[in-house]
C-alpha cells in the first residue's frame, strides 16, 4: 500500500491544537496539503501544503477548498462544550458543508468525532461502537450528529467515511480521567494515516484512544483499516490516578467535567436507559 495518498487532502481544523500537529507530521511524510483554518495558520506552512483561511459556515469556500481533494480530514469547529447557538454553524452547517465538498468531490472524511458522544455512560461500563449515543451536551450532540451524517451520506451517496471517537489527545496525560482516555500525537498521526490510505472503510467508527489499561472501549472498525496504538497512558497511573476531582457527577461518567456543565438532575440519569449490545 502506498505510504502517502495520491491526491491532495483537505485538513480543517488546521490551526487548531490537532491540526498543527498533523500538519506538520503529514507534510513531513510528503503529503499534499490544503490547509484551512478560521483562524490564521500559526506556525509557518509546511513545505508542499497551502493555508487559506475560511469559516466552516461559507458553504462556497468550502467547496472551493476541496476541488481536487480526495479525502478530508475535518478537525475544524468548537471543540469544547459551549452554548447551542455557538456550537451550531461550525459544528452543524459547517459538517454539512463538508459532506456536501465530499460528495461532490467523491472524497473520504476523516471525521474528528469524540467521546462527548457518550458522555453519559457510566464508568465501569465497557463501550463497542455500536453503542446507542448519550452525548453530554451541545458539543457531544454536534459529534454525534456528524456521525450520524456520514451513516446516511455513505448509505445515500457511497461516500465512505471514517468516525474517530477521540478521547484526551494532548502532550500530556494530566489527571485520572485522561488515565483512560489518552491518545498519544503519535498514535492520532497513526490513525489518521491508516483511516486515509487504506482502500475500502465504507462507514467506520473507531475509538481514538491508546492502548490504555484502563481504557472505556472495546470493539470497532480498527481491523478494517489496520491500525492498533502501540502507546499507552499506563507509566502515568502512579503519578495521576490519585488525581480526581471532588465532583460526583464528574467521577461518576466517561464525559467527566462535560457531563457537569449546566446539569440540573437532582438524581443521576438512570442507569442503563440503553443498555449496550
Ligand atoms: N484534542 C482532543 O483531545 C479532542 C478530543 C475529542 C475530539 N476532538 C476534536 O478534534 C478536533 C481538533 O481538536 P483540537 O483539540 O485541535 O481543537 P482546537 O479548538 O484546538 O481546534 C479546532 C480548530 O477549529 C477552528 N474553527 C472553529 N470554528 C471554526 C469555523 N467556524 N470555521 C473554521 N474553523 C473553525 C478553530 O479556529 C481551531 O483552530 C475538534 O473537532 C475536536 O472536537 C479533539
Amino acid at each position: 500500500m502506498a505510504d502517502r495518498p495520491a491526491r491532495p487532502v483537505l485538513l480543517t481544523g488546521a490551526s487548531g491544537a490537532l491540526g498543527r500537529v498533523l500538519a506538520r507530521t503529514l507534510a513531513a511524510a510528503g503529503w499534499s496539503l490544503q490547509l484551512t483554518d478560521i483562524l490564521p495558520f500559526p506556525d509557518p506552512v509546511p513545505a508542499g501544503a497551502s493555508f487559506t483561511q475560511a469559516d466552516l459556515a461559507d458553504g462556497v469556500a468550502i467547496l472551493r477548498l476541496a476541488e481536487g481533494c480526495r479525502t478530508i480530514l475535518h478537525f475544524g469547529g468548537v471543540s469544547v462544550e459551549r452554548p447551542f447557538t455557538e456550537v451550531f454553524a461550525p459544528n452543524f452547517l459547517g459538517l454539512y458543508h463538508i459532506y456536501e465538498a465530499a460528495r461532490r468531490e467523491k472524497a473520504r472524511v476523516v471525521f474528528a468525532s469524540s467521546n462527548h458522544t457518550i458522555g453519559f455512560y457510566e464508568r465501569d461500563v465497557r463501550l463497542d461502537h455500536d453503542c446507542q449515543f448519550r452525548p453530554d451536551g451541545y458539543y457531544g450532540v454536534s459529534k454525534a450528529y456528524g456521525e450520524l451524517m456520514g451513516r446516511m451520506y455513505w448509505d445515500k451517496h457511497g461516500v465512505e467515511n471514517v468516525n474517530l471517537r477521540i478521547g484526551g489527545s494532548r502532550p500530556k496525560v494530566d489527571d485520572a480521567r485522561t488515565l483512560s482516555i489518552y491518545l498519544s500525537y503519535a498514535d492520532l498521526v497513526r490513525l489518521v494515516t491508516r483511516a486515509t490510505l487504506a482502500p475500502h472503510v465504507g462507514t467506520l467508527v473507531i475509538w481514538g484512544a491508546s492502548n490504555n489499561s484502563r481504557g472505556f472501549w472495546g470493539k470497532d472498525g480498527r481491523d478494517v483499516i489496520g491500525w492498533a496504538p502501540e502507546d499507552s497512558a499506563d507509566p502515568f497511573i502512579p503519578e495521576q490516578a490519585g488525581n480526581v476531582s471532588n465532583s460526583p457527577v464528574e467521577e461518576r461518567y466517561q464525559g467527566g467535567r462535560y457531563c457537569t456543565i449546566g446539569y440540573s438532575r437532582a438524581e443521576p440519569s438512570p442507569r442503563e436507559i440503553f443498555p449496550p449490545r
